[in-house]
């Protein structure tokens, strides 16, 4: 059981964004519902100017803003991001839109306390343009997955998955929204199994109330 868990104070969560913060609105507004064992204790963008930080000042959550274009290398940026986010003493780290490759140093600091959330049935279409390129492929379903990070590009354990019809008559916005009411229904569920001490990565497996979740994690 995590220090938080097990002093039965709430989890602090440190959200990192690149732009629109939907995902982070869904994990704000979870956050106060009265089942909920975390708080968001801070925001930090690689951009300014992005509505993610709008939210979060709405939300009264500190919020930090670290443009990566001032740095020589990845790993530069990584350690002053590492620098930003630690003060803030987060249990569990959570990329929602974060836009970046992250260097091997940040995501072993961060080993077994970073979640993301990624736009496809993973491992189907890591990387970007997902929704694109599902409809090129003619795929039948499509969906959102989220899953522990490890050094492998959208490749860690698949924690949740949710699962969306292609349409036929779908383009990449009406699909993109379809998936997106996905995410926002199962990021703050994954954040709260996290908070509640159900959820850990073990052995590069995500494992929940101490059963190994099978390579698509929980879906419904
Ligand atoms: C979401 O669709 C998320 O799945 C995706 O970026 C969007 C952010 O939207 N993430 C990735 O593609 C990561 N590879 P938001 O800023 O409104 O939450």
């Amino acid at each position: 059981m995590s220090e938080a868990g097990s002093k039965g104070q709430r989890c602090r969560v440190v959200v990192l964004i690149s732009g629109n913060g939907s995902n982070l609105q869904g994990i704000i507004d979870a956050a106060s519902g009265p089942d909920s064992h975390y708080e968001v204790a801070a925001v930090i963008s690689n951009k300014a100017d992005v509505f993610g930080l709008e939210r979060a000042a709405n939300a009264g959550i500190p919020s930090r803003v670290l443009d990566h274009r001032g740095f020589d290398s990845r790993e530069a940026f990584d350690q002053a991001l590492i620098g930003e986010i630690d003060p803030f003493h987060p249990d569990l780290l959570v990329l929602a839109g974060f836009m970046r490759i992250l260097s091997a140093g940040f995501v072993q600091h961060y080993a077994g306390r970073m979640l993301n959330i990624h736009p496809s049935l993973l491992p189907a279409y890591r990387g970007t343009r997902t929704h694109e390129r599902v409809l090129e492929a003619g795929d039948a379903e499509h969906g959102v997955s989220v899953h522990f990070v490890t050094e492998e590009l959208d490749g860690g354990p698949v924690v949740r998955q949710a699962v969306v019809p292609v349409n036929p008559d779908d383009n990449r916005d009406s699909l993109a929204a379809r998936v997106a009411v996905q995410e926002h229904r199962i990021y703050p569920e994954v954040v709260q199994w996290f908070a509640s001490n159900r959820l850990r990565m073990h052995h590069n497996r995500a494992w929940l109330d101490e059963q190994e979740l099978p390579p698509h994690g929980v879906r419904d």
